[in-house]
């Protein structure tokens, strides 16, 4: 799968966000080693706090159904219809992709490719607490 198709299932997936505080719409499309395709979107909440981003709803979908390598992952926001302004990755949720993904995971934003190390160059994981 190209980039520019995972980005696009990404601004596909926004299309189904439940962002009806921010007004913003993330989606999210990760491609796992296996090739196979999750998808998810955020979805927030009266409690704001409790909103879940794009992101892990798209890594805690697949890690559910017993996927926990992943190729790649496409990230698309925006408060309207236009997704050609990157959208970078949370703190959270950078967190929660090194806990499956190396630092070569591929990040695909719509200015281009990343790799996870480049957001996150060092990482709280399971070797920091030994
Ligand atoms: N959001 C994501 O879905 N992913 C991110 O990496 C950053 C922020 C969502 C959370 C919230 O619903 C909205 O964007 C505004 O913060």
């Amino acid at each position: 799968m190209s980039n520019e198709e995972l980005f696009q299932a990404a601004v596909k997936a926004a299309g189904m966000a439940y962002s009806k505080y921010s007004g913003f719409s993330v989606g999210a499309a990760l491609l796992t080693v296996s090739g196979k395709l999750f998808t998810g979107c955020n979805i927030e909440n009266a409690s704001y706090s409790l909103t879940n981003c794009a992101e892990r709803t798209a890594i805690f979908k697949a890690v559910s159904e017993g996927h926990t390598e992943f190729a790649a992952i496409a990230i698309a926001g925006s408060m309207t219809e236009d997704y050609s302004k990157p959208c970078c990755p949370c703190g959270a949720c950078l967190q929660v992709m090194s806990e499956f993904c190396g630092n070569d995971m591929k990040i695909v934003l719509s200015d281009g490719e990343y790799k996870l190390s480049d957001f996150l160059p060092k990482r709280f994981d399971e070797e920091s607490m030994k």
